[in-house]
């Protein structure tokens, strides 16, 4: 086996580390050697109280079990949506940023019809401007020092959609677009940054899941996946990934084959005679950038012509 991944003389920012899988990440992080910001302002989940009644100074808790367990650690208490200031600590305690983990997150679930704009207002604010922030001030010091691992947590509530979830899905398939393309600028620094989906037993899962569920879905199944991630030597970036119970998997994009029209019989009619093309899955390609969207396109139009029988009938007026 290799030797155990370490994170000596690297410092990692961990953001709602106080609870949850946050808690774990640092404190799993600092007993590998790291250095860690952790970075909690102990709200309620829904982001209600958000000075944190009875919940204030969590990450006061994680430093201190973090230090007794020989660890070196520092709290912060900014919201991530100050996230320049959550870095700012990282900095003025450690002189450098080489880990980030936008893994805050509070809930808000409600259908369309009742949502509120604050609903959605706030659900965007915490989990993508919060995670823009943060990147945003660790970026200009990854850029320099030339290495980076950033994390960016979405949600399957995000990749596939879920019920009374409209706003925190959309916020969560945001920082998949905002990871991807990360990866892209931050590809020449040495900066890595991958999405994780986790699914764990948490304050944002309680009110939802059985107590089997609760008991199987320990947060720690999740930390060595992230562990990996955000290790030296991993190579992985721009890539989504679930995590939960003991099951870690990828996911990305397919693109069918489709079909490509002649520009003179453009029509809807065109589009149903050649819908089974559009949704065959046969041959499917697995793009994961813009460029290779127009190579498909460019391959696309060596496949054989959509035939209509007369455009003239069928073409829009
Ligand atoms: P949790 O509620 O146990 O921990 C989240 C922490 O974030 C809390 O300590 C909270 O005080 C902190 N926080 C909330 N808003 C903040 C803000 N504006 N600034 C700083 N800290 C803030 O939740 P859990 O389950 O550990 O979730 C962690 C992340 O994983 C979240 O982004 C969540 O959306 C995501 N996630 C969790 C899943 C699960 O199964 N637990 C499923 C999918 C995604």
């Amino acid at each position: 086996m290799a030797s155990p991944i370490s994170y000596v003389d690297q410092v990692a920012v961990v953001t709602g580390a106080g609870n949850g899988l946050g808690r774990q990440y640092a404190k799993f992080l600092a007993s590998r050697g790291a250095k860690v910001v952790v970075n909690d302002l102990g709200g309620t989940f829904n982001g209600k109280d958000a000075a944190g009644k009875g919940d204030a100074r969590v990450a006061d808790v994680v430093v201190k079990e973090i230090i007794d367990a020989g660890g070196v650690a520092v709290a912060n208490y900014d919201p991530v949506q100050a996230g320049e200031r959550i870095i700012k600590t990282a900095i003025d305690a450690f002189g450098r940023v080489d880990i980030l983990i936008n893994n805050a997150g509070i809930l808000r679930d409600i259908t369309l019809r009742n949502m509120k704009t604050e609903d959605w207002d706030i659900i965007m604010d915490v989990h993508v401007h919060g995670a823009m922030k943060t990147a945003r001030a660790a970026w200009p010091f990854m850029r320099k020092q030339k290495y980076g691992r950033i994390i960016n947590t979405s949600s399957s509530s995000g990749l596939f959609g879920n019920f009374g979830q409209a706003n925190y899905a959309a916020a969560k398939m945001a920082l998949v677009g905002f990871s991807e393309t990360l990866a892209k600028e931050g590809a020449k620094y040495n900066i890595h940054c991958n999405i994780l989906a986790p699914g764990a037993a948490s304050r944002l899962t309680q009110t939802v899941w059985t107590s089997d569920m609760m008991d199987a879905m320990k947060p720690d199944w999740v930390v060595p996946l992230v562990g990996v991630l955000v290790s030296r030597d991993c190579q992985e970036t721009g890539s989504i990934f679930e995590a939960a119970a003991g099951h870690y998997s990828k996911i990305r994009w397919e693109r069918s084959r489709g079909f490509v029209a002649n520009p003179d019989t453009l029509s809807p009619d065109l589009i149903l005679d050649n819908y089974s093309k559009i949704a065959d899955w046969t041959g499917a390609e697995h793009p994961d950038n813009a460029a290779g969207a127009m190579a498909l396109y460019e391959k696309a139009k060596s496949l054989p012509k959509a035939n209509v029988p007369n455009p003239s009938q069928v073409r829009l007026q």
